[in-house]
């Protein structure tokens, strides 16, 4: 889709459609929407007035304007006012985008004149991401040109006098975010038979010949060498080889290093422990906290966001075989802990073992990991947030901050001392699952124990990855598929870079003071 900026009034404009907005309950018309409702004849106000446009979010209306250069004008509610924020921005723009889709229009503008004082630059962000995101389909094995055809090929932002310049620096925001985003949900929609960890490894390393970016595959012998039991037990049941894929950004050299670490299990079978069917054909989605850590550090790499980034994706397939682990098993990791498999569908916390302890030799200095972990988190909050845990609290508040300015729900779980008590092994150090009670958590307390001091922040997206049929409708967000992979984590990760930028406050968070001035230079 081309984006395009221009400073005009709604009087000068000539376009199929003009998205306008109306608050709920103020029964006032500002901006755009009131001069869009001059060239009505007054229809917006007088359908407020008798009540049939409202105001309320996602509400939308479609009204054909009388004589051109506007077609027509499609208002759509933002809600409350006291409600507004810049996601409500992403929405509404994005069921415009959907409705101009429908009508087979080539181009939508969007205002932004009166957004309920959002910045330009970060009305226009909102608004692109809306656009894009709301008009993502997965539809590359669909048939028939009903679905190439209809695309919205151009969104036009329409700002004041003065606006051009911090409306096209937003667009371009939005756009490399919405972008990564995408990205994200292709890597995950893709079925497992074409995106295996080769393919993952060969897309990684795609994205890292276009930014110029570092990139190392690890192989099995070189995971073998490093003692990565716990990885390597996952990967025996699969025809598949195993990668371990290291992305490197450098943007600030000398600045601490922030880890992101993502499962990558490119199929989840359940292995030997095997998934019933209803549960398995899914499992396609298992390597979203992979998505997620490519695609943002593709974003941050494109921002050029002033920080250092490793991103850490152990990726595998977990199959049943006569290879297989098998539950009973007793694994060593590389830190050395050994884990008794009791059951090989709690694979997930193996392979971030491994890929945890492999990103604190790597020199980071701070880890959030990513990952499709438990069921039991989508029990807990169900679609509506990711499980967030830690092992200090200022870390953790810090993802806690980047996930609100994004926009993406997260909720604390505790990592109770407690929890401990269920996987203490017999035999070996560790169990690899604790049973049902608090599920989520003990999955946690068990990565706990491969991140040694290293601040550090996991992230279970079970629930918030991807979005089944059946679950769609509470509080659907238009940017938001109506089914499929969502994307998830990739706003909060960029956000988060972002906000780590600031090298000192970074810094500060990571307890890693700035090395002293050599001595005698002082003064
Ligand atoms: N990949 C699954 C978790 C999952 C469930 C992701 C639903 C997305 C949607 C994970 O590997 C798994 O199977 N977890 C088990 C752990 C249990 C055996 C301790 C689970 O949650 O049942
Ligand atoms: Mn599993
Ligand atoms: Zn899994």
């Amino acid at each position: 889709m081309e984006i395009h900026v221009v400073e005009q009034s709604v009087e000068k404009t000539a376009t199929p459609a003009l998205l306008v907005t109306v608050f709920e309950k103020t029964g006032e018309l500002e901006g755009a929407a009131k001069a869009a409702d001059k060239i009505l004849d007054g229809q917006i106000k007088a359908l407020m007035d008798s009540g049939e446009i409202k105001g309320r979010f996602k509400e939308y209306t479609i009204l054909h304007a009388p004589r051109a250069p506007i077609e027509r004008v499609i208002v759509i509610g933002l809600g409350e006012k006291a409600a507004f924020t810049a996601d409500r921005v992403r929405s509404v723009t994005a069921r415009g985008a959907r409705i101009a889709r429908r009508i087979h229009l080539s181009q939508l503008t969007v205002a932004s004149s009166s957004q309920g004082g959002l910045a330009p630059e970060v009305w226009a962000a909102a608004a692109v991401e809306g656009a894009l995101l709301g008009l993502y389909r997965f539809h590359k094995y669909k048939t028939g040109q009903d679905h190439a055809n209809h695309a919205v090929g151009r969104l036009v932002l329409m700002g004041e006098k003065g606006q051009a310049g911090a409306l096209n620096k937003g667009a371009e925001r939005g756009r490399v975010l919405a972008e990564a985003i995408m990205l994200a949900r292709d890597l995950v929609n893709e079925p497992a038979a074409t995106m295996t960890p080769s393919i993952l490894a060969a897309k990684a390393a795609q994205v890292a010949e276009e930014l110029h970016l570092g990139i190392d595959v690890l192989d099995t012998d070189r995971m073998e060498a490093l003692g990565m039991g716990a990885l390597l037990a996952v990967a025996r049941g699969s025809r598949e080889p195993a990668k371990l894929i290291v992305l490197r950004y450098e943007g600030k050299p000398g600045a601490p290093v922030l880890g992101l670490v993502g499962k990558g299990i490119t199929f989840d079978s359940g292995g030997l422990s095997l998934k019933d069917a209803d549960n398995m054909f899914r499992m396609h989605c298992d390597m979203a906290g992979s998505a997620a850590v490519l695609s943002a550090v593709k974003a941050i790499a494109t921002l050029k966001i002033p920080i250092n980034v490793l991103g850490i994706m152990p990726a595998t397939e977990n199959l049943p075989d006569g290879k297989a682990y098998k539950p009973g098993d007793i694994v060593t990791s590389m830190t050395g802990k050994t884990i008794e498999v009791l059951n090989t569908d709690a694979e997930g916390r193996l392979i971030l073992a491994d890929g945890l302890a492999y990103a604190r030799t790597l020199g980071v200095d701070a880890l959030v990991d990513l990952a499709t972990l438990t069921g039991a988190c989508v029990v807990a909050l169900g679609h509506a947030a990711s499980g967030l845990m830690g092992n200090r609290q200022e870390w953790i508040d810090e993802v806690k901050a980047a996930a609100g300015e994004a926009s993406e729900k997260v909720w604390q779980l505790p990592l109770f001392d407690e929890y401990m008590d269920q996987i203490r092994s017999d035999v070996a150090d560790l169990e690899n699952t604790g049973g049902r009670p608090a599920g989520a958590q003990t999955a946690g307390i068990f990565l706990k124990q491969f991140v040694g001091d290293t601040p550090w922040a996991h992230l279970d997206i079970a629930g918030t990855a991807y979005i089944e049929k059946l679950v769609v409708p509470y509080s659907w967000q238009p940017y938001l598929p109506k089914e499929g992979a969502t994307g998830a984590g990739v706003r909060t990760l960029v956000r988060l870079a972002e906000r780590l930028s600031d090298e000192k406050a970074f810094r500060a968070l990571v307890g890693k003071p700035a090395a002293a001035r050599p001595k005698g230079k002082r003064g």
